[in-house]
């Protein structure tokens, strides 16, 4: 099956049971609060949050789409099999004012086989089920349990799972959000039912929607590879048109370049353009990372296979001058790009002037750098950086927000409030682990934390849970972030935790969070933890004999 009929399937699917098919939304959301499109519900949240008002427009209280998302949290995991900035994602919705015969997770689970074993032919004894299993807030989802029996899901195919994997939303910080049930196929998570049936406040708390709703997403270029027996979407029609053009003999590095393009396609097509800011900023990164990688290929030739791909689907890509932003930024970068490798090749360590003069001479992004640097095995410090670039713009910090508001700043202000999570982390691990966890690696971006230390175990879900509340917790207490400059000596006796092996002057600057956390470290941080947001650790891994290794974001 090709993507075309698996899109148009779907779609007839539930428009024949009464659905209205609602067509994708800019990838430029209308709610300022959230940078990107990330999830076809989005387009919906007043509807979802109970906006009746806004409901009459719409003439339906059950909707379908297919809708283009951009995730930029993965963006250096894109090259394997599953991973993408861009994607598409099919949902089914019922906006619940609970008598106009809408369904919830009956009428939503129903559908759901309906689709995937009646109509995909998909074997259902294969279907691996998950549900929520409870928290201290929020109760098991028992009724979703007994409908996947009653629908004939054994018992020994429902997996129960925590906030962490079966609770869902909101993006924003706060919004409509609830209990979810996820269907496995293969051992994949293919679709994912949210059963909405709360909001969540600013103060991180939930307050029961006086409306239920279902909001349902299935990962489109996962289910396309499943259905057609590949591995990746890299594999399937979606692709292999833009893979040939790319001619490129190394796999990863065609996956890198074909995802970026065609991210870079429909990001320009909605009105994106390159820029140190925001989205334009994103838009750079993909591009000049597609101009990296694709050093030897005709990028403009491979975005006319992608425009050709999708013209039929998502028009806009026609009606835009999407070849002339890639050429020019290609001729802005490209020119420079030899020079600063050459540049960079020099560097045995990587100082926070010589990523300061990549960017500004070079035009590389400071990820760029860290990429190139991680290449390497080399480290470079995001705060050196950062000082740098205030000292070069001779700007004030406050000089520089102001400048940047939204831009560089942005980035740096939310790379900041990582600086700080990672601290409340670490004290979190010392606390629910083992006092003797040590930070053995820390890499920080504007979109997550990457953090290692000492750990022979796979963190359990519960252990998970409980760091992860614990930071939370600190986050809540709205407590201050002190810092002072003392001798090393006096910071160590004060008890004053620092990184192994690196060198200190003989005065350092010391952070205290409350009596949670004292760390010797050069900054800066956030003034108030409050500032930080939601913490979430969204993977870990083991990249080393008793070294464990945690993803985590701020929501
Ligand atoms: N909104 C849900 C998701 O994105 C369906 O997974």
């Amino acid at each position: 099956m090709n993507s075309k009929e698996l899109r148009n399937k779907f779609l007839k699917y539930f428009e024949e049971r009464g659905h209205k098919i609602v067509p994708s939304s800019s990838l430029i959301p209308k709610d300022s609060t959230v940078l990107l499109t990330t999830a076809g519900m989005q387009q919906f949240v007043p509807y979802l949050s109970g906006d009746h008002d806004a409901l009459k427009e719409l003439g339906s209280l059950h909707l379908a789409s297919a809708q283009k998302c951009f995730r930029a949290v993965d963006i250096d995991e894109v090259g394997d099999d599953t991973h993408h900035t861009f994607f598409e994602m099919l949902g089914n919705w019922s906006i619940g004012v609970n008598d106009k015969g809408e369904y919830f997770k009956e009428g939503a689970i129903k559908f759901a086989l309906g689709f995937f074993v009646d109509e995909l032919g998909l074997d259902k004894e294969e279907l691996h089920i998950t549900i929520f299993k409870g928290d201290k807030d929020i109760p098991k989802d028992e009724e979703a349990k007994r409908i996947w029996l009653e629908n004939g899901i054994s018992e020994d195919k429902i997996q129960e799972m925590g906030m962490e994997d079966n609770f869902w939303g909101p993006t924003a910080q706060t919004g409509p959000c609830g209990p979810s049930s996820e269907i496995y196929y293969n051992g994949v998570e293919i679709w994912n039912l949210v059963f909405m049936e709360y909001n969540k406040k600013v103060n991180g708390s939930f307050e029961k929607l006086a409306q239920t709703n279902i909001d349902t997403g299935i990962g489109f270029e996962r289910l396309l590879s499943l259905l057609n027996g590949v591995d990746s979407a890299y594999e399937t029609d979606l692709f292999k048109s833009v893979i040939e053009k790319i001619e490129s003999k190394d796999i990863k590095t065609s996956r890198i370049i074909a995802d970026h393009i065609r991210g870079a396609c429909f990001l320009i097509a909605d009105g994106i353009i390159p820029s140190n800011t925001e989205k334009g900023y994103i838009l750079r990164r993909i591009l000049r990372r597609a101009i990296r990688f694709g050093k030897s290929v005709d990028l403009i030739d491979v975005a006319k296979v992608v425009i050709n791909e999708y013209k039929d689907i998502y028009p806009e890509l026609e009606n835009n001058n999407i070849l002339d932003v890639i050429r020019e930024e290609q001729e802005k970068f490209g020119k420079t790009l030899e020079n600063g490798l050459k540049q960079f090749e020099k560097l045995d360590k990587i100082t926070g002037d010589d990523a300061f003069n990549l960017y500004q001479s070079y035009g590389f992004p400071f990820e760029l750098t860290q990429e190139l640097a991680e290449e390497k095995g080399i480290d470079v410090d995001e705060n050196a950086f950062k000082n740098a670039f205030e000292k070069h713009q001779e700007l004030s910090r406050k000089g520089m927000e102001q400048k940047f508001k939204g831009g560089l700043a942005d980035t740096s202000e939310q790379t900041t409030k990582y600086h700080t999570a990672t601290h409340l982390l670490l004290s979190a691990l010392r606390e629910v682990l083992d006092k003797d966890v040590s930070q053995k690696g820390s890499n920080i971006t504007a979109e997550r934390i990457r953090f290692d230390f000492n750990h022979d175990a796979k963190l359990t879900e519960e252990e998970v849970k409980r760091i992860e509340d614990l930071v939370n917790e600190r986050i809540k207490d709205d407590l201050e972030v002190k810092f002072e400059e003392m001798p090393l000596d006096q910071a160590r006796s004060d008890g004053a935790v620092g990184v192994f092996g690196e060198k200190y002057g003989d005065v350092v600057k010391v952070y205290t969070i409350n009596s949670f956390s004292k760390e010797i470290c050069g900054g800066p941080h956030v003034k108030r933890t409050s500032e930080l947001g939601h913490f979430k650790i969204t993977k870990q891994k083991s990249p080393g004999a008793g070294i464990r290794r945690i993803r985590a974001i701020l929501e």
